[in-house]
């Protein structure tokens, strides 16, 4: 049985990651500081997998914590790394808060993984860093452009130290996925997205929205360039995401990896519009949504989806679950949700 870390495993990717980890018999460590994540997360993982992972309520910037728990799992073959903070919004406000948990902790992560010998690490990257780009759909291979803002730019800086670092220490190796935009929930709905406060993200707003808590969701812009004006991206379902990372996982450790470090696509391979997302949500669910069209929100791209042909050729991994089961998935987890917070 391999042992893996996996930061951040409290929080929305890293927990439906967890459960696929356990499910293929893997022993695994979570790090995670809950300053974005509850702890009753962990029943919903042991709930739907009948296994307990080990939980350090820990900081992944905290040199002393983290070198401890590295040295009492020195036969940790993997690390996947979630733990980062992802508000694009408030780093724009906050830079400092964000480079400092996302790129001194990845520092601190790695540098604990030269120092023990964990040599694979599997890290959440963006399609953020692809900002807008000029050809559709978007490749590995399209140029790395500025980011728009500070977590984007964590993103794109994140990527580059691993690469220095890998370059510099032939033992280790690492994949980058670059999510596009995960939603959904677990099919159990015992885990699923918990945004603290406010959603920024649309489908959490929208299964809020349908379920009361909001009155209404407004669409950023139907001015765009496209075919019904709203904006396009590539939504994954979070269980075949969190499925991208066993499969990147079981790559390093096969050494079957072509470079020291690898990026892959991971979204589903096709665009959908804010319109079109809304009417699977209301066809999937049968609820009525209340929308309105709004001014566009600024430093949104018009519109980005993957071409997932390396992610499907090179990893073997493809998105199997269809936009309205999807969207059906995240309304079960509002429900259930909502039902335990109130
Ligand atoms: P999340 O906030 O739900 O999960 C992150 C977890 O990391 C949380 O449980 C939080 O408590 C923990 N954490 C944050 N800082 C920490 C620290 N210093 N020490 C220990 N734990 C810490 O976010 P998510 O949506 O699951 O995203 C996971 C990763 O994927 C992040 O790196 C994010 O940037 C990246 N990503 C997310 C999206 C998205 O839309 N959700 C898209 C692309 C990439
Ligand atoms: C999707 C679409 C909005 C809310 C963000 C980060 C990105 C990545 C994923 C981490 C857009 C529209 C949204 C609303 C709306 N995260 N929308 N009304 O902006 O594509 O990406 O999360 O790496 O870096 O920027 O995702 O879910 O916020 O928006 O009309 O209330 O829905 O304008 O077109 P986004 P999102």
């Amino acid at each position: 049985m391999h042992k893996i870390i996996i930061t951040g495993g409290i929080g929305y990717i890293g927990s439906h990651t967890v459960v696929e980890f356990l499910e293929s018999g893997y022993e695994v460590v979570i790090i995670d500081n809950l300053s974005n994540s509850e702890l009753s997360v962990l029943e919903g993982i042991e709930k739907i997998t009948n296994k307990k992972p080990i939980f350090y309520e820990a900081d992944i910037c905290d040199e002393n914590e983290i070198k401890n728990i590295f040295h009492q799992h020195s036969d940790t073959k993997a690390l996947v790394h979630f733990a980062a903070s992802k508000a694009v919004g408030e780093s724009v406000e906050k830079p400092l808060k964000y480079y400092k948990n996302n790129i001194g902790g990845l520092v601190n992560i790695l540098t604990n993984m030269l120092e023990i010998g964990v040599n694979n690490i599997v890290f959440s990257s963006s399609c953020t860093v692809y900002g807008q780009p000029k050809i559709l759909p978007v490749t590995e291979r399209s140029p790395i452009i500025k980011p728009e803002s500070p977590y984007g730019n964590t993103k794109k800086i994140s990527e580059e130290i691993i690469t220095d670092t890998v370059n510099a220490n032939e033992n280790l190796k690492a994949i980058s996925l670059r999510y596009f935009n995960p939603i959904g929930a677990h099919p159990s709905a015992l885990i699923g997205e918990l945004p603290i406060g406010l959603p920024n993200n649309l489908l959490p707003f929208i299964t809020q929205t349908a379920i009361g808590l909001r009155e209404k969701l407004l669409v950023f812009g139907n001015d765009y360039n496209t075919p019904d004006g709203t904006a396009i991206r590539d939504y994954i379902n979070v269980c075949d995401l969190a499925k991208a990372h066993l499969f990147a996982v079981e790559r390093l450790l096969d050494n079957k990896s072509n470079f020291n470090h690898e990026f892959f696509n991971i979204g589903t391979g096709k665009g959908n519009s804010v319109l079109e997302i809304i009417k699977a949500f209301e066809k999937s669910t049968g609820q009525k949504l209340n929308y309105e069209i709004t001014s566009r929100r600024f430093g949104d791209v018009e519109q980005v989806w993957a071409d997932t042909s390396f992610a499907e050729k090179i990893l073997g991994w493809k998105a199997e679950t269809s936009l309205e089961d999807t969207v059906k998935s995240a309304w079960d987890w509002e429900k259930k949700n909502r039902g335990r917070v109130e």
